[in-house]
């Protein structure tokens, strides 16, 4: 099937240019709403490939790696409308059809969200193709989880130019997987596929973010049968078919943060509408230390500093119920001001530090041992590729001009040429709008002083 790109909801803010031009060095101050997680809604929406009757979704962050999605489903015959109030869709699977490979990488895009197709088009047409996965740049992002687990449940994998192309002849049945890393991306690969696949599905070592936890909410409203056990496992009990759900999606509490930070890092006092405590018990914590102070309210979180310069922490990165990896980013521009050396150590990824080199330019002092930063025990001894980061301050910072490496990267440099004297160009912004709905607009709300200027 076909859509006109007038059909689709726009970014109500979509970077014009790819270069903004930042006046630094006052705080921002004032309110901004976050609405549903871009790590939920993603995801929810490729369930809706899996029922048989349409699915509603509210409170969609209007986000490129949104549209991304969007298209693909389209591309794959779900047609997607608006629903009965801002920010709702509505998509009606009735029609999924296959698409060509052409088709599928023209509408991929950057993302890494087609891996996660395979389960439901595995069950709905017997096949599967995903083309070569993009992403952000912060690391190797390998797919070999996904696909292990895809081979147990009996799929077909073969690779080839373009990407991969996958079957599954005698249908999927379920399984016992035991994930070596609690992946939040193979964990919710195993639950859009064990839900309809033949028998149980015991999955070992799961991820159990407040995304994963949603999406099952999602699938149990769909009619799937899924229990949380103690110690990572989840056991799915397929069934042989779904129908479409209605659900508000969980706020995102990686933009919660990111905004948290920028509050403490301008000195600021922001307050996040949307933004809930539960979720962010582990960034709280972390905040609270930084010399933070916050308000825990009924609609939202209230953010900003208790004490002037801030204090050093040591943070290291995990999974959930963990300190996240994409709160490091924007924490990391917040310790430039604190006094001391803090220290963060990087787990998940192997290369999400590299931002730190376009705040060294303006004047912070950040030593970022790739290999690791033995000072202490370790509590998570998992991986070899930790990476540290030492940040010494407080160093005031200074304009640069400055490339967005990566989403939480990106932000971390807009918020570092906020925090600066003087002025700075930050160009590649365009990359924002993967995972910030109305950046540019939230941005002035606060009172940032920018201009538009490529
Ligand atoms: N990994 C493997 N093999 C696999 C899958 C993962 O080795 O088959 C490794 C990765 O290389 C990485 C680690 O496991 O080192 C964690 O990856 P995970 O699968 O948990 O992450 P993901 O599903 O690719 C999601 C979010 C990320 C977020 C991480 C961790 C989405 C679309 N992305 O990625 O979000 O950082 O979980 O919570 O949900 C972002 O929002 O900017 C972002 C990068």
């Amino acid at each position: 099937m076909t859509t006109t790109a007038t059909d689709k909801p726009q970014t109500t803010d979509a970077p014009k240019g790819d270069v903004i031009l930042i006046r630094g060095g006052r705080p921002l101050n004032g309110q901004v709403d976050v609405k549903g997680a871009k790590n939920l809604a993603t995801k929810a929406m490729v369930a809706t490939l899996l029922g048989e009757t349409a699915s509603t979704l509210r409170d969609v962050p209007g986000i490129s790696d949104v549209d991304v999605v969007r298209s693909l489903l389209e591309v794959h015959g779900v047609k997607v409308t608006e629903g009965d109030e801002p920010g709702s869709l509505v998509f009606d699977p009735s029609d999924v059809e296959s698409a060509h490979f052409e088709e599928i990488d023209a509408h991929a895009g950057a993302s890494r969200i087609p891996i996660l197709f395979c389960g439901p088009l595995l069950h709905r047409l017997g096949q599967a193709f995903i083309p070569d996965l993009g992403g952000c740049r912060i690391g190797d992002r390998p797919i070999g989880f996904h696909l292990d687990a895809l081979r147990k449940f009996g799929a077909i994998v073969e690779k080839g130019e373009q990407g991969l192309r996958l079957s599954a002849p005698n249908g999927l049945r379920g399984a016992t997987i035991h994930l070596p890393y609690p992946s939040v991306g193979a964990t919710e690969q195993v639950l859009l596929t064990a839900v309809r696949a033949e028998g149980t599905t015991e999955l070992r070592n799961a991820a159990i973010e407040p995304e994963i936890m949603d999406l099952i909410g999602v699938l149990q409203k769909m009619g799937a049968i899924i229990s949380y056990e103690p110690n990572r496992v989840i056991l799915i009990e397929g069934v042989p078919s779904l129908r479409g759900f209605d659900h508000r999606s969980i706020f995102d509490r990686n933009e919660a943060a990111s905004w948290a930070c920028a509050a403490l890092a301008t000195d600021g006092e922001i307050f996040v509408k949307g933004a809930r405590q539960y979720e962010m018990l582990a960034f709280l914590n972390v905040f609270r230390k930084a010399g933070g102070w916050f308000d825990v309210r009924e609609d939202g979180i209230l953010f900003r500093r208790e004490t002037t310069p801030l204090k050093p922490v040591v943070v290291e990165t995990d999974v959930h119920p963990g300190f996240m990896t994409d709160w490091q980013q924007p924490l990391i521009v917040a310790l430039t001001q604190a006094n001391g050396r803090s220290v963060v150590h990087e787990t998940v990824y192997e290369n999400r530090l590299g931002f730190t080199e376009a705040l060294n330019k303006m004047g912070a002092n950040i030593v970022v041992h790739p290999h690791g930063l033995q000072d202490g025990p370790r509590r998570v001894p998992r991986r070899d590729l930790e990476q540290a980061a030492e940040i010494f301050g407080p160093t005031p910072l200074h304009g640069a001009n400055i490339e967005v490496p990566d989403l939480r990267g990106g932000y971390s440099h807009v918020i570092a040429a906020l925090t600066a004297e003087g002025e700075s160009t930050v160009s590649g912004i365009t990359i924002l709008s993967r995972g910030y709905e109305n950046f540019f607009d939230k941005l002035r709300a606060l009172g940032a002083d920018f201009d538009v200027i490529g």
